[in-house]
């Protein structure tokens, strides 16, 4: 047990496997063609990590980096570029990765800024799929695991920065929510 984590909703083992599985079928959608892959950071950079391990086509692979600034004091913001992928898409096959699909306002907008490069193909892999929390609808092509409604850290979901490093996904306590030191 975690001493963070009030509940654990997704083991190591229950990961390690489906993001192999996520890994075949990626690959047997793809057939041969090179994956231009480009991970929301710094949310899918434990997925990511995984993932592309278990893909057996060519890849490339940069990251963009947004912050969603989801913070109590400002839950309404749109999320924000702080880093831009360094290459034009236009005509290739993309793939993004994502650690959550929660409003779906994330992926909206990285969907958007992609699409208008015209690329061949663009398709997207969530690790995670929160119920009933769009405020955007979006349809992701692969998802790892469907969730309930609750703020949930490990493998690369973090709060303010912290427990990304949870080799579980879990409930984070509500108490460690907002402790007292951060305010
Ligand atoms: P969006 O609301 O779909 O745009 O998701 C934006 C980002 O919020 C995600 O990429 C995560 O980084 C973060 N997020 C949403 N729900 C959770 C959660 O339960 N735990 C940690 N981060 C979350
Ligand atoms: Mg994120």
């Amino acid at each position: 047990m975690y001493k963070e984590l009030g509940q654990i909703l997704v083991t190591a083992q229950q990961i390690r496997r489906r993001t192999k599985e996520l890994g075949k079928e990626i690959s047997q959608v793809y057939q041969n063609e090179e994956i231009f892959i480009i991970s929301i950071i710094n949310g899918a950079i434990i997925f990511t990590a995984d993932l592309v391990r278990s893909i057996s086509n060519p890849v490339w692979l940069d990251c963009i980096r947004v912050s969603s600034y989801r913070h109590a004091t400002n839950p309404e913001s749109e999320p924000r570029i702080l880093d831009n992928f360094q290459i034009d898409v236009a005509g290739r096959h993309v793939l993004i990765i994502d650690d959550i699909l929660d409003t779906g306002k994330t992926i909206s907008m990285v969907t958007g800024i992609i699409q208008d490069m015209r690329p061949a193909s663009l398709r997207s892999c969530m690790l995670l799929k929160k119920k009933g929390t769009r405020v955007v609808p979006y349809k992701a092509d692969f998802i790892g695991f469907t969730i309930p409604n609750k703020f949930v850290v490990g493998y690369g979901l973090d709060f303010a920065g912290r427990y990304r490093n949870l080799p579980v996904i879990g409930v984070l306590k509500p108490e460690l929510q907002n402790p007292p030191e951060w305010r």
